[in-house]
């Protein structure tokens, strides 16, 4: 490699905020007694890359390995196999104190703000107390508890408060400030709005974006629900039994839908617009199969309208289909990019 390859190969590196290559993670479970060790395959070798700054967005019917997924990036649960980086540090090789830097630089906001909060603790101790784990002394963990309100829009007499106190959009939002305050560079959003009044929700969703401008952070948001997707989202990757069936832009997802799952998935999504209600939704026919007992070929051809004879024998490749957009589907076999 010449200087100005490293150079450019070490620049492209420094954009890449998450990398996962070939990751998989097996739930063990125990078939019986003496009986065979069956396992779950939750995530069966997903591959994705996250640039610094950038939002992807992971849809899927559900058990199809987001959490999963999202799990691993935070360390709660170990991969099976593949390597994870986040900011170019192999978090499954990290070292004890690379170890402690990474768990302030990954934060997570799951879907019930209630469970993120202890009921017992006023709003500014469970903000401050992720400050105080990781060593600040606690009167600037309380002067940033107060810094913090402002940018989630809440009062400061708020942090006097109690979770029953407070109302669901402002329970997610003491949620949102305590993922905030250790200064993370990755925010896992699992279902953050589900549980929110659709007002509520948007509002939520447009502070969510405003940090993510101003802090240059890197969202990776889980959800059912593809408005949400197609609102906040700027890349979307498909998910079908622990597998990425389809990749992209969300403009090219979303609109120009490839794989037969993510056509599927966009007809049976709930149309808000309303110049196109009355229109016949096509649902998405039939279950999702079993993680145990994966069929052989394509994992989606037992619901697939368009397979053929190559989908049971054997698993299709991912094709690109567009500038960084990949689909995990026989139909597209052989095509060049931008056909
Ligand atoms: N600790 C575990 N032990 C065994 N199986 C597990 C474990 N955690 C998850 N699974 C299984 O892995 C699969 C994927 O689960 P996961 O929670 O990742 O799905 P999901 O896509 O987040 O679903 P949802 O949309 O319902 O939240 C499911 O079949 C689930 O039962
Ligand atoms: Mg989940």
């Amino acid at each position: 490699m010449t200087g100005t390859e490293n150079m450019l190969a070490s620049q492209a590196d420094a954009e890449i905020m998450i990398e996962m290559s070939g990751v998989k993670k097996y739930f063990p479970l125990r078939g019986g007694f003496f009986g065979p060790t069956l396992k779950v395959r939750a995530v069966d070798g997903v591959s994705l890359t996250v640039n610094r700054g950038g939002i992807v967005g992971l849809v899927g019917e559900s058990g199809s390995g987001k959490t999963t997924l999202a799990r691993m990036i935070l360390k709660l649960v170990k991969p099976t196999e593949g390597v994870i980086k986040i900011d170019g540090v192999d978090i499954t090789k990290a070292t004890a104190e690379q170890e402690t830097k990474m768990r302030s630089e990954i934060a997570v906001v799951f879907q019930d703000p209630a469970s993120n909060l202890n009921p017992r603790q006023t709003v500014e101790s469970s903000i401050s107390r992720p400050m105080i784990i990781h060593g600040v002394k606690k009167s600037d963990a309380r002067a940033q508890a107060h810094d913090v309100m402002s940018m989630i829009k809440m009062d400061e007499h708020y942090l006097r408060s109690y979770p029953h106190q407070l109302s669901g959009g402002q329970l997610q939002r003491i949620a949102i400030a305590r993922a905030l305050v250790l200064k993370p560079k990755v925010i896992i959003l699992d279902e953050p709005t589900s549980a929110l009044d659709i007002s509520v929700q948007a509002q939520v969703l447009n502070m969510l974006l405003d940090l993510q401008e101003s802090m240059n952070l890197t969202y990776m948001i889980i959800t059912h629900d593809l408005n949400v997707i197609r609102y906040f989202s700027d890349t979307v990757a498909v998910m079908y039994l622990g597998k990425l069936v389809e990749y992209g832009h969300t403009e090219e997802v979303t609109g120009n839908p490839r794989h037969p799952y993510t056509q599927g998935l966009m007809g049976a999504s709930p149309i808000l617009d309303p110049s196109l209600r009355g229109r016949t939704k096509k649902l998405l026919p039939g279950e999702p199969g079993s993680l145990i007992n994966l069929p052989k070929g394509c994992r989606f051809f037992p619901r697939c309208d368009k397979a053929d004879g190559r989908c049971e024998k054997r698993e299709p490749d991912d094709v690109t289909v567009g500038p960084n957009h990949t689909v995990n589907c026989f139909l597209y076999d052989g095509r060049k990019a931008g056909d």
